[in-house]
């Protein structure tokens, strides 16, 4: 390593045009100091970011997503986009801990028009906060592709996780607080496990297989699960058709493949 380097992150920002964007103009004309790591995206509201968008930032080497929005009560978009945003980031920030990617990479932001200092504050704070967690991956402890393949995993989930949100998640409430509680309680974290995780070892396993034709054991060993878990997915994705088993090479290959 050459020495006196220091890890620049690579952020990216995603700011509501009509509250955080702005701030950050304001941030900028009145001359206030921050870091300059950001890139940034103009979204029109805090509640347009997909998570896709997400998982595609990190898939392509970001180490830290911003999300700045309204403050809550004030999104222009009706019912609120932020308080969609809100729910939104909980959930993505569970699957980002399943697949051990820290939460803390992502983050969620009010700035109004007029927080241009807030606005330089927060950006601050968390260029601070990813040089201590280090380049994406490596406090993860994950090689390459490994780390490619879950978050390619996430990614491809993204359309379930949204159903999942709309049926099953969706909530109202008024406080960040309330919306903390809700989605950090047991009967939420159950919900989780019984619809997410297993998908998620499912879409890993079809990633992992459209490269080549592989064996239960050989998948349990690269992907780091349990070898039944592996069967009993590898079994229910055979009765859907989507994995066939070839007798002669012992080995599964994926359907469409
Ligand atoms: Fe700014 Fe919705 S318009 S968060």
């Amino acid at each position: 390593m050459v020495s006196g380097y220091e890890f620049e992150p690579k952020i990216l920002g995603f700011l509501c045009n009509w509250c955080c964007y702005a701030g950050a103009d304001l941030a900028g004309v009145s001359r206030y100091q921050y870091p300059t790591n950001m890139r940034v995206i103009r979204v029109m509201c805090s509640g347009r970011v997909d998570p896709a968008f997400i998982f595609q930032a990190f898939l392509g080497g970001i180490d830290g997503v911003f999300i700045g929005g309204c403050w809550l009560g004030e999104c222009h978009y009706g019912v609120g986009g932020n308080y969609h945003a809100l729910s939104l980031i909980h959930i993505v920030k569970k699957v980002m801990k399943l697949i051990g990617v820290n939460p803390e990479r992502l983050r969620l932001e009010w700035v109004s028009a007029s927080e241009g200092n807030r606005f330089a504050e927060v950006v601050t704070d968390f260029t601070k906060n990813l040089k201590k967690l280090g380049p994406l991956g490596t406090e993860e402890g994950m090689d390459d592709n490994g780390f490619k393949l879950k978050l390619e995993a996430a990614k491809n989930l993204v359309p379930y996780v949204k159903l999942i949100e709309r049926e099953k998640l969706r909530v109202h409430f008024d406080t960040e607080e309330e919306y903390a509680e809700f989605f950090s309680s047991t009967e939420v974290d159950r919900l989780f496990n019984e619809l997410i995780v297993d998908k998620l070892a499912i879409s890993r396993i079809m990633l992992l297989l459209r490269e080549n034709p592989l064996s239960t054991g050989e998948i349990s060993e690269t992907l780091g699960l349990n070898p039944s878990e592996v069967s009993r997915h590898l079994a229910a994705s055979a009765r859907q058709g989507i994995v066939r088993f070839d007798e002669r090479r012992k080995r599964f290959s994926t359907v469409l493949s």
